[in-house]
């Protein structure tokens, strides 16, 4: 057996498990104290659900907006914006299509297994390198931003419009998400475009999550607890629930309430450290259950490798996050080693 056919083997393995098993192979059992607190559908509404219309007026609706977005940005690093202007038809178009795909045989899903480390395609529960327990879920990811880094032949080619789709999709959400960025730039008393420059070409990934239904949704998780790296994260979810939210270190966890046609952002460790730590990294996770699939679009808004990460702005009487300005690069790798380190202490505890 070749590498790739091993890897392939592999993965059609995992598939089956997530898909017909009655009981968790202990790969995918997690340790107690990582194990979901609350139900995926015991829903919290403290995550607050923000208006985005008026947005582009100078007074009136867009002071108001940016003060609750900051609110929630020092508070949780998550808030929900809905009258976003993204069509409510591009977003149920994106949404059947990804479920059509992810309902694709599982040898069609593989022709695009992006294990072995292609850039983009498939992957059945991604977990870190070296780590034990893997996650409850299948992913299709591409690269959309910088264009230059499209690589359409990773890009599935079934279901037929999904290209077309997802390349309307990734735009409208680059304008959104730089729209956000303004007013957390203005947020800090710095000019509209400080924090886009700052990602000098931004970068843009989108995974799309299928979580199976589970049949021991307790013992274990869609997608383990994890503060995004990058600047901000829109995630559209659908109506299932699953997404929990952390501010105290994880003692207690929110399930975030689902809410049609809105997008949960996200503020990931970049955001945090150009803001100084005055912006919350949201610490969070996904949960599974017994009676429901879930899908969730995860579209990451990321600085350029190369960018520096500092703070744009540090406050009188604050003291630097950073030691030193790193390149995003480099904080990326450092935070992974982190990880994989925590994993390797507690694989051999
Ligand atoms: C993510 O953190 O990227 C996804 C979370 C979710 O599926 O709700
Ligand atoms: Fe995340």
């Amino acid at each position: 057996q070749t590498k790739k056919e091993r890897r392939a083997t592999m993965a059609t393995t995992t598939l089956t498990a997530l898909v017909e098993e009655k009981t968790l192979r202990p790969s995918f059992v997690r340790d107690e104290d990582e194990r979901p607190k609350v139900a995926y559908n015991q829903f919290s509404s403290e995550i607050p659900v923000i208006s985005l219309a008026g947005i582009n007026e100078s007074e009136g609706r867009r002071s108001e907006i940016c003060r609750k977005i900051v609110e929630s940005c020092e508070d949780w690093g998550v808030f929900q914006v809905v009258d976003h202007g993204i069509e409510p038809n591009l977003i149920s178009n994106m949404t059947r299509l990804a479920r059509e795909f992810f309902a694709l045989p599982p040898e069609e899903k593989l022709r695009f297994d992006m294990s072995g480390g292609k850039k983009g395609g498939f992957i059945v529960s991604s977990h870190l390198q070296g780590e034990a327990v893997q996650d409850w879920r299948e992913i299709v990811t591409y690269f959309s931003y910088p264009i230059r880094n499209r690589d359409y032949s990773r890009w599935p080619d079934k279901p037929e419009e999904w290209k077309e789709v997802t390349k309307t999709y990734s735009e409208k959400l680059m304008g959104l998400a730089c729209k956000l960025l303004e007013v957390l730039s203005e947020a800090m008393g710095l000019e509209k475009e400080a924090l886009t420059n700052a990602c000098v070409d931004m970068d843009q990934k989108v995974v799309v999550n299928y979580y199976p239904k589970c049949p021991q949704p307790d013992l274990t998780l869609g997608l383990k607890r994890h503060t995004d790296p990058g600047t901000i994260t829109l995630l559209l979810q659908d109506q299932v629930g699953g997404l929990q939210a952390t501010r105290d270190g994880g003692k207690t966890w929110i399930t975030v309430q689902p809410v049609e046609g809105a997008f949960v952002v996200n503020l990931g460790d970049h955001g945090h450290f150009l803001s100084n730590g005055r912006f919350k990294n949201a610490d969070h996770q996904a949960v599974v259950n017994s009676n429901y699939s879930r899908l969730s679009i995860a579209t990451f808004q990321n600085p350029a490798p190369e960018a520096t990460v500092f703070p744009l702005k540090i406050r009188e009487g604050e003291k630097a996050v950073l030691d030193k300005p790193i390149t995003f690069a480099e904080m990326y790798k450092k935070k992974m080693g982190r990880d994989l380190e925590l994993a390797m202490l507690k694989k051999l505890a």
